[in-house]
């Protein structure tokens, strides 16, 4: 008995080990995107806290804008998005997806050098909706591209629900999924603080 525990604990382990096989344990694959990418990215909030393989934060912890590193190609542009399609609830993702964080023309790995379509928005996923996925994704650009339309920063939730980063990569052509990881949340008493920031413009 003790040793099948083991076996199975190893085997979950080693699964989990790979982005391809958490996206798809979790459903990120098919729920976001057709195909994961095959590398890590690296997501880290306040305390070293690091968002990955479905790992389960608090919007308490997921509150400011994390640090995202990449190892990036001399001369490429980037782009970084972040989207929770399980809003508002994973049994009924009736607005799927959130777009909490978009920032595009990333030069190399210089995140604060980029085109913030969307500012940085924390976990909040209402009271009693269970656990949302928080995925995050990065493309490769064709180049250095053109973005139309307004911005909106993280006091809105214009244009935020009812994304679909899939055909958002796709209307711009950005087909190169380099990299990609999640963490989950569930409510706690952080969450009215989230909403209440998205009322303003
Ligand atoms: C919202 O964005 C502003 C400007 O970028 C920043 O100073 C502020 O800390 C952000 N607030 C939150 C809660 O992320």
């Amino acid at each position: 008995m003790l040793w099948l525990s083991i076996l199975f604990a190893s085997i979950l382990a080693v699964n989990c080990n790979s982005v391809e096989e958490s996206f798809k344990f979790h459903g990120v694959v098919p729920d976001v995107i057709p195909e994961a990418p095959n590398q890590l990215l690296k997501v880290t909030y306040n305390n070293g806290l690091v968002a990955k393989d479905g790992v389960e934060l608090t919007p308490t912890q997921v509150k400011d804008q994390p640090v995202v590193e990449w190892t990036a190609q001399p001369g490429e542009y980037y782009a970084l998005i972040m989207t929770d399609p399980d809003a508002p609830s994973r049994a009924e993702p009736k607005f799927r997806e959130f777009k909490h964080w978009v920032v595009v023309n990333i030069p190399g790995n210089d995140l604060s050098k980029g085109d913030v379509l969307a500012g940085y928005v924390g976990s909040g996923p209402p009271k009693d909706t269970g656990l949302h996925r928080y995925v995050f994704l990065l493309y490769k650009q064709p180049g250095k591209l053109q973005f139309d339309g307004q911005r909106v920063s993280n006091r809105s939730r214009q244009g935020r629900p009812k994304f679909h980063v899939a055909k958002f990569a796709e209307h711009h052509q950005i087909n190169e999924l380099v990299a990609g990881t999640f963490y989950q949340a569930q409510y706690d008493d952080y969450v009215p603080t989230v909403h209440a920031q998205l009322s303003g413009n």
